[in-house]
């Protein structure tokens, strides 16, 4: 098998290590708009460095991984699943939901394999709350607070394409409050503030969001994100039930310090970033990406559920612009799809 993978930035630098490093993935032929930078990485891993994107279309590849900037996004997934080949496509499919959907459609008409990018889905804590929530342990949730917590703000450059703090960011919060409970998302309320570093006015992004969001089963969520966050990487989730209460991503290296003489210490070694506390996560996403294009596992985040989250972060952001309420029927719905191969 050969896979090849288009964005050698810094997730898709680490997608490509652990696709060298797993035994089933086959060759790597990596590609970038950058041609220099795919080449680079290609010489560290043994790995093979297209001259452009187009050579991983031509030269024939079994699988496409897109890892570039989410503009590049939707265009590739479509070339890909045109040409039948099997897609695993980076959070989010495109910075719009009229995009998305237009990719959704033809991965479906077409009788595509796409799995997009949650990595959280992975996550052994979120993978516990899931089941404790699921088996009835907490009891009813009334409860659930998620945040996302970015030490140090992207460039300029990345935020400019990025869609924007829920779409971008929160978009993965949105994805566990549907995948953790079992419930959807029908209206939200949110804010923004741009008050950080300039770069944020600049590009009409927010550096800080809060989300209140309301679930069909009643169940209250609050959602809440920065890029930066001094103290280190912080991304949480707390369930609140009748029963009981858990928290995923409380760990000795969340970077919170109490401030009670007998509270916990302080992490001493705060997680850093994303790339460090979802290592596993990230490696584990792109096995099961590799077992679904070998025909030998199921799809466990295919482009409905992509689109679902991407709605919420879609709605987030209609409602922090206009500075009201936003029920989610006021958004396009999902297209009735027939059934997605491999969901
Ligand atoms: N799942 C996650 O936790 C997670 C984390 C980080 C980034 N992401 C997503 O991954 C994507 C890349 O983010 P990043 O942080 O690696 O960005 P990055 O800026 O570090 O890298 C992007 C790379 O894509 C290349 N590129 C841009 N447009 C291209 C195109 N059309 N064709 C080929 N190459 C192109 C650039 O040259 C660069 O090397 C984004 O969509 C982002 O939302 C997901």
């Amino acid at each position: 098998m050969r896979i090849g993978l288009i964005g050698t930035g810094r997730i898709g630098s680490f997608h490509a290590a652990a696709l060298a490093r797993n035994q089933d993935a086959g060759s790597l032929l990596l590609a970038d708009a950058d041609p220099a930078r795919a080449a680079r990485l290609a010489d560290r891993l043994g790995a093979t460095a297209a001259p452009s994107v187009e050579q991983v279309f031509t030269w024939g590849v079994d699988a496409v991984v897109v890892s570039c900037a989410t503009e590049g996004h939707a265009e590739l997934v479509v070339r890909a699943v045109r040409g039948g080949l099997p897609v695993f496509c980076e959070k989010p499919l495109a910075t719009d939901l009229g995009r998305s959907l237009a990719v959704l459609r033809e991965v479906s008409a077409r009788g595509g394999v796409l799995q997009v990018g949650f990595m959280r889905r992975f996550d052994a804590g979120y993978r516990t709350a899931r089941e404790l929530v699921r088996s009835g342990a907490l009891g009813r949730l009334h409860t659930v607070r998620t945040m996302t917590a970015d030490p140090a703000p992207p460039p300029a450059e990345y935020l400019r394409t990025s869609g924007g703090l829920f779409r971008d960011c929160l978009v993965h919060d949105f994805d566990m409050v549907r995948w953790v409970t079992g419930h959807e998302v029908t209206e939200v309320y949110a804010a923004g503030s741009d008050a950080g570093a300039v770069r944020f006015r600049e590009t009409g992004d927010i550096d800080t969001g809060a989300a209140l969001l309301l679930l069909d089963d009643g169940t209250l969520v609050t959602s809440t994100g920065t890029r930066c966050n001094g103290a280190g990487y912080d991304v949480r989730m707390e369930l609140a039930g009748e029963l009981d209460q858990v928290s995923a991503g409380l760990d000795d290296r969340t970077p919170i310090a109490s401030t009670e003489p007998q509270g916990p210490p302080p992490a001493s070694k705060p997680w850093t970033g994303f790339l460090e506390r979802f290592a596993p996560a990230y490696e584990a996403e792109l096995a099961a990406f590799v077992r679904l294009v070998r025909g030998e596992g199921a799809n466990p985040c295919d482009g409905r559920e992509a689109l679902a989250a991407l709605r919420v972060a879609e709605a987030c952001e209609l409602s922090r612009r206009e500075g009201r309420r936003v029920r989610l029927t006021e958004l396009p719905d999902l297209p009735d799809l027939p059934d997605l191969p491999g969901g």
